[in-house]
């Protein structure tokens, strides 16, 4: 008799949305799909052979659907780069930077989330919809980070009924966004002290609070990287396609390290995704101690 060919990625794929959906809908945490065994020490694992490609998948979302699993909330971000660090031109053109393979798992990061989450500026210069339109899946919540409403209300997210929008301003402009928005559409949360950013833990609780637990943080470089400043992800995604943009909208900035010892050094796992490398960051594990020559 003829062996049956290990699962492709396209077979991978259903089973991590499955994962994810037993969380979402509250199933009994023992219970995990056929073709994937639970342990608690090691977490999900698939049963069985298969092959290069569908085990690179699964290892790849893996430290996010153990996270389901496990109950907890959770954030990834993401941002797609040139090797020269550019997210967008300096036009703040970014269609597109990463080939298909990496807009595909944009769009499974959507799908395997409660709530992604843009700037004003993506919003305003992209005018997103930011649905799962390349992969079977569900669309999360979308929320909008806009402290001064700068972003028009005729934009997609607010008008195509794709997928429930929020929005979340400074509390000085609440009511200016309710009357805009109405009120459960709005999260307003006060400014860091000395600064023009709206303190982003209070914003995780508050969408906590609305049920969304597993938050993608989808861009652009200023949002993601406040993220990053505030403490608030668990992994970075950063994809990095073969492409130099020569100066452009910048993509992480994080706080400037005088000497090499104090550079932040998280660890990393590189998996390709076509010509595309996708560096998954663990930003909540202890630092890897630095290189020794
Ligand atoms: N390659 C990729 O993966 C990718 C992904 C997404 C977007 N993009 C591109 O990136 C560019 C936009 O990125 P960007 O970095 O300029 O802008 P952005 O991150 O999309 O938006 C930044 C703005 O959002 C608001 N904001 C975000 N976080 C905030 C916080 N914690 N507190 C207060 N306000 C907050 C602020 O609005 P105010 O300025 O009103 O204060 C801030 O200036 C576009 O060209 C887009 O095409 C690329």
């Amino acid at each position: 008799m003829k062996a049956r060919p290990p699962p492709a990625p396209e077979a991978i794929w259903p089973l991590c949305l499955a994962i994810a959906q037993r969380h979402r809908s509250g199933v009994d945490a023992a219970d995990v799909p056929a073709g994937v065994v639970w342990h608690e020490a090691t977490g999900h694992a698939l049963q069985g052979s298969t092959d290069h490609a569908a085990q690179a998948l699964f290892d790849l979302l893996k430290p996010l659907l153990d996270g389901c699993r496990r109950g907890a909330g959770w954030a990834v971000g993401q941002l797609g780069q040139s090797l020269d660090g550019c997210i967008a031109t300096h036009t703040g053109d970014s269609c597109f930077v990463n080939g298909p393979e990496g807009l595909v798992h944009v769009h499974r990061l959507r799908a395997l989330c409660d709530a992604v989450i843009v700037g004003a500026g993506t919003a305003s210069l992209d005018n997103p919809q930011l649905t799962t339109r390349r992969v079977p899946g569900p669309n999360a919540t979308r929320v909008l980070l806009d402290p001064s409403l700068r972003v028009p209300a005729s934009a997609r997210i607010f008008n195509d009924g794709l997928a429930p929008t929020l929005l979340v301003c400074g509390d000085d402009r609440r009511a200016e966004a309710e009357a805009r928005f109405g009120a459960a559409r709005v999260i307003a949360v006060a400014r860091r002290a000395n600064s023009r950013m709206l303190a982003l833990p209070a914003v995780v609780e508050a969408l906590h609070a609305r049920g969304l637990q597993r938050l993608f943080v989808e861009g652009g470089g200023i949002t993601v990287s406040e993220f990053v400043r505030q403490d608030c992800l668990d992994r970075l995604h950063l994809i990095v396609a073969p492409v130099l943009i020569g100066g452009g909208q910048r993509g992480l900035t994080v706080q400037p390290a005088t000497a090499m010892r104090d550079a932040l050094r998280p660890p990393a796992r590189t998996f390709a995704l076509g010509g595309d490398v996708l560096w998954d960051l663990d930003l909540r594990a202890a630092p890897m101690p630095n290189p020794q020559p």
